[in-house]
């Protein structure tokens, strides 16, 4: 850790892409820094330290990094001349699995960290500053550590916050880089878990989404040692008093369990809308992705799911373009997505990973056959959207407020959909009844009552 003899009124900017993991892991880095009088900037013109947390899910986000570190480079030399010296740390899952290649490419680039490493960061920096000699890429993979190593003050949090539960993946999705940038899956115990709940509500949190690779997966332990789910561990946050709110992602349709089930039926707190995506609605597909479920048993999973929580409101992920993707195949998507009827989905052209076994598969599908069935699912998904949201047209809704925007305020309705009411005094932060007064195809507006 730094000591306290380095100069106060630092500036720190950090940018995320990817997933709400890497959002939780932003905040945390900038929990490392502040202690050391850092202040989060806006912007890197004048920053002592610029954070990229990276994504390396698609082909895009890697190079859009690039791009910006191009950018970053430039507004470093110009600060070089003026004597300070900018520090650039690439962390996440592209520093994961670039490596040293990012030093190679971009020779600018301080520090390369890892997701399961960037605790380290502070101690790093401070060497860097110190014009000591560092390993500029730290890729450990050392399970939990990097918790323990964690601040665990919870206050600059949003009323709506995340909170990682579970880490890595050994699903091994054969388009899939997770399992390689975050490492094998693993659970926190419970205790650290439950503690940091209840500082993110003595922080102002309402709402808390637990957040793993494969959230459903969780299997941690109690004080005892006592094996928990993530069903019991909803059931047990249930009981945070201050806490409104539980959401969980993402999860795995072959990790779906009774007690899971069972949390969907009792727990009041859970909201009624489930991220469970499914990938494609080919068996034949859901094999080569080696998915470990099928068409069927996903289904079986939604309508149990159903069962328990009759309005649950559904949302999936959709690769189209898989290698050897058959125009059937393709249309066993669209009768999945006709059947199932989801609120709301994101689908994507499948992207090539290095690394990945399905990147050297034969039948790669072209590039114009991605986009059209890629046009068709949106058109598909955007219609059961906007049905979707129309049924909430003149009913009432608990609407957690959480961002202003212009002279609006928005709110995320239970099912999570996105509305608006005019500005108000003392509404932000709040959970409050709310009249819909007009369903779009991707929000709602709406008036209090
Ligand atoms: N752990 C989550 C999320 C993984 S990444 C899960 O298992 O669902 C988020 C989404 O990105 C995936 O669900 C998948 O739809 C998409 N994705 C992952 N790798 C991809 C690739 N190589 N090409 C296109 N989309 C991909
Ligand atoms: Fe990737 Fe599959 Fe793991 Fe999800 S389950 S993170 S898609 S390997
Ligand atoms: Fe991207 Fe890594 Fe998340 S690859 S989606 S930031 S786990």
């Amino acid at each position: 850790m730094l000591d306290s003899g380095i100069k106060l009124q630092k500036e720190i900017f950090i940018k995320t892409y990817g997933c709400q993991m890497n959002v939780y892991d932003s905040l945390r880095m900038e929990e490392l820094f502040t202690p050391f009088g850092y202040n989060i900037s806006e912007n890197y013109d004048n920053a002592d330290l610029v954070i990229l947390n990276t994504c390396h899910i698609r082909e895009k986000a890697a190079e859009k990094v690039y791009s910006e570190l191009g950018k970053i480079n430039i507004t470093k030399k110009k600060l070089r001349e003026n004597g300070k010296h900018m520090v650039v740390a690439v962390a996440g899952c592209v520093a994961q699995a670039e490596g040293d290649q990012i030093v190679k490419r971009a020779p600018y680039v301080d520090i390369v960290v890892g997701p399961q490493s960037y605790h380290n960061l502070p101690s790093i920096v401070k060497k860097i500053q110190n014009n000591e000699d560092v390993d500029k890429v730290c890729l450990e993979f050392i399970e939990e550590e990097k918790f323990d190593h964690l601040s665990t003050d919870r206050s600059n949090n949003n009323v709506s916050a995340f909170l990682s539960v579970q880490e890595g993946c050994d699903k091994f999705c054969t388009y899939c880089v997770v399992p390689y940038t975050r490492g094998a899956e693993f659970s926190r115990p419970v205790q650290k878990i439950m503690d940091e709940a209840k500082k993110l509500v003595d922080g102002g949190a309402k709402e808390i989404n637990l957040l793993g690779q494969n959230v459903n997966g969780y299997h941690g332990v109690d004080d005892k040692g006592n094996p928990v789910s993530l069903g019991r561990l909803i059931m047990m946050l249930e009981g945070v008093s201050g806490l409104e709110r539980i959401r969980y992602t993402t999860s795995h349709p072959s990790d779906m369990h009774d007690e899971l089930y069972e949390a969907h039926a009792v727990c009041s707190k859970l909201m009624p809308y489930l991220h469970l995506p499914v990938q494609s609605g080919s068996n034949n597909v859901l094999k080569l992705m080696n998915r470990k479920h099928d068409r069927d048993e996903y289904i079986k999973a939604i309508e149990k799911l159903r069962v328990a929580r009759p309005d649950l409101a559904f949302s999936s992920d959709f690769i189209v373009g898989f290698p050897g993707e058959t125009d059937q195949d393709f249309e066993d998507t669209m009768s999945l997505v006709r059947e199932i009827k989801y609120s709301g989905c994101f689908s994507f052209k499948f992207s090539p990973r290095p690394g990945t076994p399905a990147e050297l598969y034969e039948d790669q599908i072209a590039e114009e056959v991605k986009s059209a069935r890629l046009a068709k699912l949106q058109e598909l998904l955007n219609e059961q959207q906007y049905e979707f949201n129309k049924t909430f047209f003149g009913k009432e809704l608990d609407i957690l407020f959480e961002r202003v925007q212009g002279d609006k305020i928005m709110g995320r309705s239970p099912y999570l959909q996105p509305v608006f009411v005019n500005k108000e005094e003392g509404l932000l932060n709040q959970i409050r009844k709310v009249k819909i007064t007009k369903a779009g195809p991707h929000s709602l507006n709406a008036e209090l009552v």
